[in-house]
């Protein structure tokens, strides 16, 4: 079988990524393997395509290998399928798989955004393999990798394939119009809304248009598009020990002092290949300049989403998640797919409603399940990574269950106590009573202070 490996690793040859595909290559002689560095080459592709689609086109099975970035892959790879796409390179019938290396943060969202866009290809997707960066070096890690080869070669000859989510159906897309009128503003917020709009995106210029509007507070656009960035994350980690980026395109001081600094975020896009254009995603990987620490804490977040948001379960999950993990209040996400303007202006009353009330909710398994990876990650990265373990320690991150010491005595004092036979007679039934105790008395307390103060 011709092997095509998209190496989108920004590492290019010194990805840990590829070498899980040169680990297969060196076992299956059978196969014929090429790999093309497209993380490093993606700016000589957008001058000319046609090399990458030579490769394209000899190839019966993609095999995408890359690094999970923030959430999903680098911006190297949103890149490539655009460009795949724009050229109108003929894919359909091949078959397409996937390596990754990361942490497990949300690698899932990241093959699924591969995936769909195999499907939007017409390709035969078969799954990949997600594994941990260091995996490679362990005896388990081969096994699974030399496993994972065998299923997919097995998939291919006998057409085990994913099944491809629902798309939205063909429809022309209603344009859009300014339909809000401007409420008086305050300076007393500073709102910044963050966007990748196109010159010609007319919907979503509207829709920023009338959320300004129904906003009573001024704000600010800052269009990706027009920031002059030197290109992706390198993935070099250069930034881990300084803070400061290797790029001097000025990007990590103006995210600090322009961004950051704001009272909430809007984050404003179109759909385009299951996530929006790659111009965000450039955005996104930067920030890793910032490390993995959750400055902007308690922050409120609203999206304006122009396209069919509601077909689009796996960005759905990274928007959820990237406010769970970042601590950011998720005031709600506006679309243009029905009352897009009773939706934008519900949105600016919520967003009004979080930053008045100060309002936060408890995070749920994206964000506990995210920060626990992130704690354990800096953790034993401390010595490298020195701002995140600072910044860790500093806001009680390390809450590593050995620390709750007399938690684990209490449960211990229970344990030996409810292996008692006689008391464990007396107890009978009543475990729960005992449990719920605290509880109640909250209850009680509310019901009393809500009398006093009437
Ligand atoms: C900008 C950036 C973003 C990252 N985002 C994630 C992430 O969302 N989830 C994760 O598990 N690891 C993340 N990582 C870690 C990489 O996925 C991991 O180091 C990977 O093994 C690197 O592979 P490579 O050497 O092939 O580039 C990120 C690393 C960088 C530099």
């Amino acid at each position: 079988m011709n092997i095509l490996v998209l190496n989108a690793s920004p590492k290019g040859k010194n990805s840990t990524t590829v070498h899980t595909a040169l680990y297969l290559q060196a076992l299956h002689p059978e196969h014929t393997f090429t790999f093309v560095p497209v993380g490093q080459r993606i700016k000589s592709y957008e001058k000319d395509f046609a090399p990458l689609r030579a490769e394209l086109e000899k190839a019966d099975l993609l095999l995408f290998t890359y690094p999970v970035y923030t959430f999903i892959a680098p911006y190297q790879l949103h890149r490539l399928i655009e460009l795949i796409k724009e050229n109108g390179v003929e894919l359909a019938g091949k078959f397409a798989s996937q390596i990754t290396t990361s942490k497990h943060f949300y690698d899932v969202t990241a093959h699924r955004y591969v995936e769909e866009n195999c499907f939007d290809l017409g390709m035969k997707v078969v799954r990949g393999l997600s594994a941990d960066m260091d995996d490679l070096l362990t005896e388990q890690g081969q096994r699974e990798a030399r496993a994972f080869f065998e299923q997919l070669i097995f998939s291919c000859t006998h057409g085990l394939f994913a099944v491809p989510p629902v798309h939205a159906p063909e429809r022309t897309k209603e344009v859009y119009r300014p339909a809000l009128p401007s409420v008086p503003k305050s300076r007393s917020k500073d709102v910044v809304i963050v966007t990748n709009c196109a010159p010609n995106d007319e919907n979503l210029q509207n829709m920023i248009a009338d959320f300004r509007a129904a906003l009573p507070y001024e704000s600010r656009v800052v269009n990706l598009r027009e920031f002059p960035f030197s290109g992706g994350c390198l993935g070099c980690f250069g930034c881990a020990v300084t803070g400061k980026c290797v790029y001097k395109d000025g990007f990590d001081e103006f995210l600090r002092t322009k961004i950051q600094s704001a009272d909430a975020f809007v984050y404003a896009f179109t759909i385009s290949d299951h996530y929006t254009h790659s111009s965000f995603k450039c955005y996104d990987d930067r920030q890793f300049c910032n490390g993995h620490r959750t400055v902007t804490h308690g922050t409120p977040i609203a999206y304006l989403i122009s396209g069919e948001y509601q077909y689009e379960s796996n960005l759905r999950m990274i928007v959820e998640g990237r406010s769970e993990v970042g601590g950011n209040y998720l005031c709600g996400v506006a679309t243009d797919e029905g009352n897009t303007a009773a939706d934008i202006r519900t949105l600016a009353d919520s967003l009004v409603f979080a930053l008045e009330k100060k309002l936060s909710r408890p995070a749920n398994f994206y964000g506990v399940g995210g920060m626990k990876i992130f704690r354990d990650l800096i953790y034993i990265m401390q010595g490298m990574m020195k701002a995140d373990h600072k910044f860790y320690k500093e806001h009680g991150i390390y809450d590593f269950p050995q620390k709750q010491k007399k938690r684990i005595l209490q449960m211990k004092l229970v344990g030996a106590l409810i292996s008692i036979p006689s008391v464990q007679k007396k107890m009978k039934g009543q475990m729960n009573q005992y449990i719920i105790g605290p509880y109640q008395k909250v209850v009680e307390q509310a019901a009393n202070s809500r009398k006093t103060s009437e």
